[in-house]
């Protein structure tokens, strides 16, 4: 696991620091739907949702037809994340696992959004070219018809993975 982390953290930093960017302004917080485009139909439009909140490691981002609460979040400064509280508030913010899957962490500082298009809905971030979406096999509760995302280089993308864009839907937004 350590070789593919320092691989995909090559494979990130070689690809991505010349990314054109306008960063989203300070104090900007906005309530966006995040949401997939594909050439698979099968989740082209879905939205990403997460199915927990442990404190304690990444809790990954599922493709579907879900609704709120789990399936809001917040866009800020440079960051995107989504709240939730038992007793305290705690803030999960979106970023990827060692071996690259797409989730809420507590306690991190998620991945820099290094831009937003609201008018189309686009992110700019570290890997945001090479997003697919890979079925989840290794949950027995779930089916393989399931899709988490993952990022990877194009030339060993899991089989039956499709190939997605992320993008978000801005609800409301204040700065
Ligand atoms: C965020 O927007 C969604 C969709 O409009 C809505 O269902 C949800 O209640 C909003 N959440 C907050 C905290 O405003």
């Amino acid at each position: 696991m350590y070789k593919f982390t320092l691989f995909l953290a090559a494979f990130l930093s070689l690809f991505f620091q010349s990314a054109v960017a306008a960063p989203i302004q300070p104090g900007f917080r906005g309530n966006v739907t995040l949401y997939v485009k594909s050439d698979n139909p099968d989740i082209d439009g879905q939205t990403l949702y997460t199915l927990n909140q442990q404190e304690i490691g990444l809790n990954r981002l599922y493709i579907g037809n879900y609704v709120d609460p789990k399936s809001t979040f917040f866009l800020v400064n440079s960051a995107i994340y989504q709240e939730f509280s038992d007793n305290v508030k705690i803030d999960y913010y979106v970023t990827y696992s060692p071996e690259g899957y797409l989730g809420t962490e507590s306690g991190s500082d998620g991945i820099t959004i290094t831009d937003y298009d609201a008018s189309t809905g686009a992110f700019q971030f570290s890997g945001d070219q090479f997003l697919y979406a890979v079925h989840v096999v290794d949950l027995p509760a779930y089916s393989a018809s399931q899709y988490a995302i993952q990022v990877h280089s194009p030339a060993d993308a899991p089989e039956g993975s499709s190939k997605v864009e992320l993008y978000g839907r801005l609800n409301w937004a204040v700065l």
